[in-house]
């Protein structure tokens, strides 16, 4: 390799591939940021319509701004009967699937267009009314008919817990959804929105831009983990399990999920807020996701340890990741299991779309090099 060739990086680990102003993730720290604020006080204190106002504008919102962009969101959110009937047919299946599937068949009944060369007032209200839809979708996904009537000026997170329930959510209840959704809208480059990035940076559609996102999030390295989590529970079964079923999945070379993260070194702070919200709930499952999750940290420590004599050199420390107290937290306010990773493109679909548009305003087609191993012709 000569000295101008530059360095091979698998999985772009370590690699600045773009410049943002939405987030910023201190793996060291334990800190993530939004647009400047403490991402878990947003979280805590703030609307999902704040926040992302928050990311859109760099500042947050005065409080008729709020009111006016949350009716603006709540009005782009609805679907045509005609796009009810289309996204009511993908009902059945794999729940990303079919969520992937819907997106773009909405963005082709609204003939959205490659981006480039066109006025981006149009393209930027094509990114918002897609986002805003989300819940809809989710809902129409479930029950196979038009949403049910909700109040009006239902929030974005109500309209969603209200969708999949089927029923008016508690004040606790949709405290704890409106939490997750802020905590998880955006986290830097991570998988899913640089894929979306890439795909804006062709100028294709923004429907297709958003679609590369839930496709790449819904792998288990992702976004996939939060149902596999409670069937975590359900195999472990009691506290007095934990230990060993945690040191039987590694010794088979099992990954066990909601444990492991590519950035963070030191707790992830979602965790840690989420793990306050379900201690507050108090449900049925806290005493064991507690001992569940000591006890795997206490394997993985083991088997960490034992790597780095083998190896003789350091390894990483593992820790619980977002999706552990996730799958908790969900479970608590009644959204089935199979529907968490939707819930979670519900919160990240928001920083898809803000990423498309930061893409799109300032763009450069993603063209990386490949590495050739095969061999040269004689
Ligand atoms: C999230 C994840 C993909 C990050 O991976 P990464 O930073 O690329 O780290 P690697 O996959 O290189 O893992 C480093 C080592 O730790 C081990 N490891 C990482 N997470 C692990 C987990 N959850 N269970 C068991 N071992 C794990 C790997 O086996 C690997 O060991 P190896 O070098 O012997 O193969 C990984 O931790 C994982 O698979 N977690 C489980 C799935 C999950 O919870 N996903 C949701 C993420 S928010």
């Amino acid at each position: 390799m000569s000295e101008s060739t530059p360095s091979f990086a698998a999985g772009l680990e370590g690699v600045i591939a773009c410049k943002t102003r939405l987030s910023h993730v201190d793996g060291e720290a334990g800190k993530l940021v939004f647009n400047g604020h403490n991402a878990i006080t947003l979280a805590e204190n703030n609307t999902i319509e704040e926040v992302w106002f928050l990311l859109r504008e760099g500042r947050l919102p005065t409080a008729e701004e709020h009111s006016a962009f949350r009716a603006r969101v709540e009005t782009l959110g609805q679907l045509s009967p005609q796009e009810v009937r289309l996204v009511a047919r993908l009902k059945g299946g794999e729940p990303l699937s079919a969520f992937r599937t819907a997106i773009s068949a909405i963005a082709k009944n609204r003939n959205f267009k490659p981006w480039l060369n066109r006025d981006l007032k149009e393209v930027d209200n094509e990114v918002l009314a897609l986002c805003s839809a989300a819940p809809a979708v989710v809902e129409v996904l479930r029950t196979g008919r038009k949403p049910i009537r909700k109040l009006r000026n239902a929030g974005y997170a109500e309209r969603y817990l209200w969708g999949v329930t089927g029923k008016k959510p508690s004040a606790d209840n949709l405290h704890a959804v409106e939490t997750y959704l802020i905590l998880t809208m955006d986290h830097g480059l991570n998988a899913s929105t640089f894929a979306s990035r890439v795909t804006a940076s062709t100028g294709a559609d923004v429907g297709a831009a958003i679609t590369s996102g839930v496709g790449t999030l819904s792998g288990p390295l992702h976004g996939g983990a939060p149902g596999p989590v409670l069937d975590m529970f359900d195999a472990v079964g009691s506290v007095d399990n934990a230990r060993p079923w945690a040191d039987a999945q590694l010794a088979a070379g099992r990954r066990l999920m909601g444990f492991g993260h590519r950035i963070y070194r030191t707790d992830d702070p979602r965790s840690l807020c989420l793990k306050r919200v379900a201690e507050k709930q108090n449900g049925p499952r806290i005493e064991l996701a507690k001992a569940v999750e000591s006890q795997i940290l206490a394997a993985l420590a083991d088997r960490q340890k034992a790597r780095a004599t083998t190896l003789n050199k350091p390894v990483r420390t593992l820790r619980v990741n977002v999706e552990f107290w996730t799958a908790v937290v969900l479970e608590h306010v009644g959204i089935p299991r199979e529907l968490f990773s939707s819930t979670f493109c519900t919160s990240r679909i928001i920083g898809w779309g803000e990423h498309v548009r930061e893409q799109i305003a300032d763009n450069k087609l993603y063209r990386p090099l490949s590495q050739y191993t095969g061999s040269m012709p004689e």
